[in-house]
């Protein structure tokens, strides 16, 4: 029995029509003479209505010995019906079971029943039938097309970078070392030097959408060990302000389609998501560091901005900027990596941005020092071995372009657009300190 239609796709076109349906069992209920039974798939619910006179002996017998969740496959005829609950049913001619289902379930796949985030990350098969829980994943696909489209659409090129790295990128914490044959190796942590060695190629402009491995020890919230990066990288600018421009008009591109194509989903989560207006506030650092000493939570100049700190600034900016996303940058030099660009009248500030978006950092980015010699200078200062960078400063002594970039988390991006309590609601597998299966 092959399906013929979603139940979304049944309509008033379709009364008197036979359609097969497919699906998990959701709900039976016998009232003797009569049998219901609700079918869920991918797109909703239909129900199946059958009464003892107009169907087969076998149906009849059947449909109450059905559990729920099995899998089933119904042919039948649909009928328009103000009786109905969804205001149509399917009268069944042939019902197949495909797959049972155990009982007790491992969570209730309605939702009825909340479960703990353990209980459903461990029995997530289940837990993504929940219509909640699938909105979330449906939006997530959109949320990476619509990235997708949006670099095709300005002239980048998709590139893929290794994941199995000899040197780490932002310093030596936070790696997950690994035996390479007879070498030590790291998962890569970001496409970072690898993106910018591409800048020396002539591809002009790159984009990445890979996992970034990291081996933070902390349980957080906002931190996973395996996350996504949206990594984007761009050559002849002549400021990070370019770079800035390209990823806000990329966010609201990609908040624009999630409202274009993902209506039901937002309804189901109960969610309005506001279209956000360009240009996001640019807010320096310095400016930060003045509003948070107003707020009671002084920073020292050269320190990173906590999550505390974070969290009071994105209030401050919704309150009085009606801003959920804006731009944190001219950051000391000390605070950020050695390939950001530092400005050349006033070196202890440097071309590095965040993007925030409700209080939590979802993208950094910057220029970069693209001049050799400058380059060398900054990974000495940064306490690193310029040796150990050889296969990356080679890149810069036979023609690198200036140019910047960004890595943008998409968990990062989807958790805050949807504000969401947890980061592991937003990917189905999550890797953290203490979940390394399923
Ligand atoms: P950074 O380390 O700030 O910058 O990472 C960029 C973005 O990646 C996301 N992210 C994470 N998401 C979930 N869990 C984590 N453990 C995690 N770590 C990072 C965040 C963060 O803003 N090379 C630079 C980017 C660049 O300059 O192009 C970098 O990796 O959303």
């Amino acid at each position: 029995m092959r399906r013929t239609h979603y139940s979304s796709e049944i309509d008033e076109s379709l009364n008197g029509s036979r359609v097969t349906v497919a699906g998990w069992v959701s709900e039976i209920k016998d009232l003797g003479g009569i049998k219901f039974l609700w079918l869920r798939d991918r797109e909703g619910i239909v129900q199946v209505t059958a009464p003892k006179k107009k169907v087969s002996q076998e149906i009849f017998k059947l449909i109450p010995k059905l559990n729920a969740e099995d899998v089933i496959a119904v042919e039948g005829t649909v009928n328009f019906t103000p009786k109905a609950r969804l205001g149509f049913e399917i009268l069944p001619e042939k019902i197949e079971v495909l797959s049972r289902a155990q009982a007790p379930l491992p969570l209730d796949p309605t939702g009825k029943v909340k479960a703990e985030l353990d209980t459903r990350l461990d029995n997530r098969f289940m837990d993504v039938r929940k219509p909640d829980v699938m909105a979330i994943f449906r939006i997530r696909s959109e949320v990476l097309r619509a990235v997708r489209e949006f670099f095709a659409g300005n002239g980048f090129i998709e590139i893929h970078t290794p994941k199995i790295i000899a040197t780490a990128t932002e310093g030596g914490t936070e790696l997950f070392p690994l035996r390479y044959f007879e070498k030590d190796a790291f998962l890569a942590q970001s496409p970072q030097l690898y993106k910018q060695i591409m800048m020396a190629s002539g591809l002009d402009r790159v984009y990445e959408i890979a996992p970034i491995f990291r081996a933070e020890e902390h349980n957080t919230t906002r931190h996973l060990n395996e996350a996504w990066s949206i990594d984007a990288e761009m050559a002849f600018i002549e400021s990070e302000e370019e770079v800035m421009e390209l990823l806000e008009r990329l966010i609201a591109h990609t908040i624009n389609h999630v409202l274009e194509h993902n209506a039901r989903e937002l309804e189901t989560l109960g969610l309005e998501l506001e279209e956000p207006k360009l240009p996001f506030p640019r807010l320096s650092y310095d400016r930060a560091l003045e509003i948070l000493s107003d707020l009671g939570k002084p920073v020292e100049w050269g320190e990173d901005v906590d999550t505390e700190g974070e969290k009071l600034l994105g209030e401050y900016m919704v309150e009085n900027e009606n801003a959920p996303l804006y731009f944190l940058y001219r950051y000391p030099s000390e605070a950020k990596p050695f390939y950001i660009m530092r400005y050349d009248d006033k070196p202890e500030i440097c071309r590095a941005f965040d993007l925030e978006y409700r209080g939590v950092e979802i993208t950094s980015g910057g220029q970069r020092e693209h001049r050799a010699d400058v380059l060398v200078e900054q990974i000495r200062e940064k306490g690193l071995n310029p040796e150990s960078f050889e296969f990356y400063l080679k890149a810069f002594r036979y023609g690198m372009p200036p140019h910047g970039g960004f890595g943008l988390g998409a968990e990062r991006l989807i958790k805050q657009m949807l504000n969401l309590p947890n980061i592991r609601e937003v990917i189905l597998f999550p890797r953290d300190r203490k979940r390394l299966v399923p």
